[in-house]
């Protein structure tokens, strides 16, 4: 099979794309035959070896898969055999098969794209937690997306829009905004102009917003914070901008408003039964046609380094997947 490696931290053009051999399931393994990968912000992070944790050195990037099952180990169940599914891992999706216990194996709803599996269960679990269980979100309050046009400010857009919310995108670029637009975002602004708070009540009307959704961090979460209506909840998802705002707390008192983290790996780590109730919502909404997780685009594997770059770079629209057919 053909597999990117990582043999030493770095930069995403270091990554070689090899022959190896392929996985033998060990006892309560499949084997998936990847069909598409995503790749996240955090991928790209594992490979510069700067993320939190050390993924050890060599590994195969990658921690979401979409594909066929097409090995059994011992103890794995007969009716997974030729199952479409998705999966997570820490590590191994740009390869042609992954090796995985098969109590990770999620059945992929008949309606959605390999593509769209692989760039699923992150992005989309991440937004129903936080904003059903974290932000407690109801129907016709106001949402601000911040990075709404990454990977997981789109599946933000369309699970807010599912849930009756009515959705603002924050965006860098013309290009990211409109692909938030086509999303699904009733309202999009350029939260780079330092005067973006202003295009708040012409927008909406209003001048503050319910919830803000905020996987950028930097300097956009203390201004983001700052147009919260009182009751309104931050939640906090991610640094992608790379510095870890400082926020004064005398705001959460004088907005009376609340900054709530959203850790969904930590949660479901806790518990992985807690996430079952989350995608069967997810799928039941795919089912019904209210979320469309169908990526812009996906790459060929040879690919995957440019993909990650571009993430790095903040050049990357929407969720990123690599796919392994033609
Ligand atoms: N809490 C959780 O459970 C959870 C789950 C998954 C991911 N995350 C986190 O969520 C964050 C976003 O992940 P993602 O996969 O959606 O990434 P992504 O596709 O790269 O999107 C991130 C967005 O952040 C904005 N950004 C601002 N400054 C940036 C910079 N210096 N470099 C890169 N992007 C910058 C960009 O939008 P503009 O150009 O429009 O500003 C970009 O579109 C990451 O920090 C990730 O670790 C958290």
């Amino acid at each position: 099979m053909q597999a990117i490696r990582c043999v030493s931290y770095g930069a995403p053009s270091d990554l070689k794309l090899e022959e190896m051999d392929d996985p033998s399931p060990r006892k309560g393994e499949v084997v998936i035959e990847t069909e598409a990968a995503g790749l996240g912000y955090v991928d790209a992070l594992f490979v510069a070896g700067t993320y939190q944790v050390k993924l050890p050195l060599p590994f195969i990037p990658g921690s979401e898969v979409a594909g066929k099952v097409v090995a059994l180990g011992e103890g794995a169940p007969d009716a997974l055999m030729g199952k479409r599914v998705m999966a997570l891992s820490p590590r191994g999706a740009l390869a042609g098969k992954i090796a995985l216990p098969a109590a990770s194996c999620i059945p992929v709803p008949d309606r959605m794209s390999a593509e769209a599996a692989a760039g699923f269960i992150v992005s989309y679990c991440t937004a129903l937690y936080g904003f059903e269980t974290c932000g407690h979100l109801r129907e016709g309050e106001t949402v601000l997306v911040l990075g709404a046009a990454g990977g997981v400010g789109m599946a933000a857009i369309d699970v807010a829009k599912a849930m009756g919310a009515r959705v603002i995108a924050a965006a860098s670029t013309g290009e990211k905004r409109a692909a938030a637009k086509a999303r699904g975002a009733d309202f999009t602004l350029d939260y780079t102009n330092p005067e973006w708070r202003k295009e708040l009540e012409p927008l909406t009307g209003r001048r503050d917003v319910d919830l803000v959704y905020d996987p950028v961090g930097g300097d956009f979460s203390e201004a983001a914070l700052r147009s919260l209506a009182p009751g309104g909840r931050h939640l906090v998802v991610g640094f992608a901008a790379g510095a870890i705002p400082k926020i004064p707390l005398n705001l959460a008192l004088l907005k009376r408003c609340s900054i709530v983290g959203v850790d969904w790996g930590g949660y479901i780590r806790a518990n992985s039964a807690d996430n079952i109730p989350l995608l069967k919502t997810l799928t039941a909404w795919i089912e019904q046609g209210r979320i469309d997780p169908e990526p812009a685009a996906s790459f060929p594997l040879a690919q995957a380094p440019m993909v990650l770059q571009r993430l790095l770079d903040r050049q990357s629209l929407g969720k990123p997947v690599i796919r392994f057919h033609s």
